[in-house]
């Protein structure tokens, strides 16, 4: 827990130092005689106490440099630092920035400091929680405004530690019926309607692609429908489809365990995300109409498991030649995407998904790789990730790459051979499926999960791109 009070002087004092300019104190000279603090960008300097007094220092590196997400990772820190030492009550003078307003400014302290207090521990018999701190913020502007940029930042990192969480949990307990029970808990209180299909459900509205991926598992799947309806002055709404595979075994072309299937219960991060976006906007009651679709399942191997070679039907009516059971995830997003674009009309669709390993290979582990039809709304989604401090990258469509998914004797493939551009051609795959609907496909297959930290993101889920689509969703309409 993190409290925030402006202009109370009380606790530590925190000091904010910046590399190019010269200061009157006597702390910092001795950091910078004994090379142990200067100022530079994300430089923490918590070595408390010195001569009786207590005073800690942040560098902000060259004024002129400072981008809104430096700040984030400097108070990151801070925090980190704050837990280690034990530090309960700090304050801090909020300095004047020439690039960046008091608004970014307190956004970018309040998300760092409490990013520094996640931890995904629940299964560790020894947890305690950190103790409570306190975070005094001195400054001359209106603080009622300040109050209410504190309080959006406060529930920004709440839907990324609540997709973080469910990314987190392990397949043993977050299975896709847990997960639309926690989708209608978590939704319906904050005014979203959510619908439920069961497995018999899907069967009657024609499901195939989920349900063939789904039913080789003893836990059946869930088709999850969200809506909130929060702008009545207008009918447009915007599609948020996530993959939701709750445990992807690779099925008959299983996955070898380690640093493969052992972090499988990972594959419903683009689920986590839809469902964080959605608690937020529905938290924050941001105008506008968002509909988040969800196709739930576990890609398992048993005697009923759907085999390679199987052609299997789509909602679509279009059939998918399954040439591996690993490339599981877009037959799940065909039935949804085809879902929101037949049913619900919906002004653009994004979808998110754990899709391919390919683009983890293409762009590295912490960016995010699209495939669009559109340039005006990946433009908006670029802008806002951009805006949001995370990376995405769009990747080229070449008539080699459409050419490559058409199948022999179904409609489509579900895997292209080696070296066609996996990560593409996975995004093609879907397209088939959007019925012109403007669309962008976001692969998370990299920054939604990682075996180490990195920026502020913890090991393990990151909440990757809850940000980027809340800040998409909130400017939609505003242009
Ligand atoms: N869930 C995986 C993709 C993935 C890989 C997610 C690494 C997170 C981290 C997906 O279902 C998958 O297995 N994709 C295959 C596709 C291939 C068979 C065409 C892959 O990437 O190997
Ligand atoms: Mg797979
Ligand atoms: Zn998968």
């Amino acid at each position: 827990m993190v409290k925030f009070n402006f202009n109370k002087v009380n606790g530590t004092k925190v000091t904010v130092i910046f590399e190019n300019i010269e200061y009157n104190s006597k702390l910092l000279q001795y950091t910078k005689e004994r090379e142990l603090f200067s100022g530079k960008l994300k430089e923490v300097y918590a070595n408390l106490p010195f001569e009786g007094e207590k005073e800690i220092l942040l560098g902000f590196g060259k004024k002129e440099d400072l981008l809104e997400d430096d700040i984030r990772k400097v108070f990151f820190k801070l925090g980190k630092e704050l837990i280690r030492f034990k530090e309960q009550e700090v304050y801090l003078q909020l300095v004047e920035l020439e690039n960046l307003g008091i608004k970014s400014l307190v956004n970018a302290v309040v998300e760092g400091l409490l990013h520094a207090t996640y931890k995904f521990d629940k299964y560790k018999s020894n947890r305690k929680d950190y103790p409570e701190i306190t975070i005094n913020l001195i400054t001359e502007e209106d603080s009622s405004l300040l109050e209410s940029c504190v309080k959006e930042a406060q529930d920004v990192i709440s839907g990324i530690f609540f997709a973080r969480d469910l990314v987190n949990e392990r397949a043993e307990y977050l299975y896709p019926e847990s997960l639309a029970n926690i989708a209608k808990n978590e939704l319906t209180q904050l005014g979203v309607e959510v619908e439920v299909y069961d497995e018999k459900q899907c069967e009657e509205l024609g499901l195939k692609g989920l349900l063939a991926v789904g039913r080789a598992s003893t836990r059946k799947p869930r088709f999850i429908v969200m809506k909130y309806i929060n702008d009545k002055t207008n009918d447009e709404v915007i599609g948020l489809v996530g993959k939701g595979v709750t445990y992807d075994t690779g099925g008959y072309s299983i996955k070898q365990t380690a640093n493969s299937m052992d972090i499988m219960h990972c594959d419903m991060g683009g689920a986590g995300t839809v469902l964080g976006t959605m608690k937020l906007i529905a938290t924050r009651k941001v105008k506008t109409n968002v509909i988040g679709i969800i196709g739930a399942c576990e890609n398992m191997i048993s005697g009923s498991s759907y085999k390679p070679g199987d052609i299997i039907p789509t909602l679509s009516g279009k059939t998918v030649e399954v040439l591996n059971t690993d490339a599981e995830g877009r037959l799940t997003l065909a039935d949804a995407i085809y879902y929101g674009a037949s049913k619900l009309n919906p002004e653009c669709i994004i979808d998110v998904a754990t899709l391919t390993g390919a683009c983890i290979q293409a762009l590295g582990s912490r960016v995010i790789g699209a495939v669009s039809n559109n340039d005006e709304v990946f433009a908006k989604i670029k802008e806002s990730a951009d805006f949001m401090g995370e990376y995405l990258w769009r990747f080229p469509v070449y008539e080699e790459h459409k050419e490559s998914v058409k199948g022999k004797v179904g409609d489509l493939l579900n895997v292209t051979a080696p070296g066609t551009g996996g990560a593409i051609t996975a995004g093609v795959f879907l397209e088939h499926f959007v019925e012109n609907t403007p669309w962008v496909h976001l692969d998370i297959a990299g920054p939604s999960y990682s075996n180490s930290a990195w920026g502020t993101n913890p090991e393990g889920a990151s909440g990757t791109p809850v940000k980027t689509l809340y800040n998409f969703v909130k400017k939609y309409n505003k242009k």
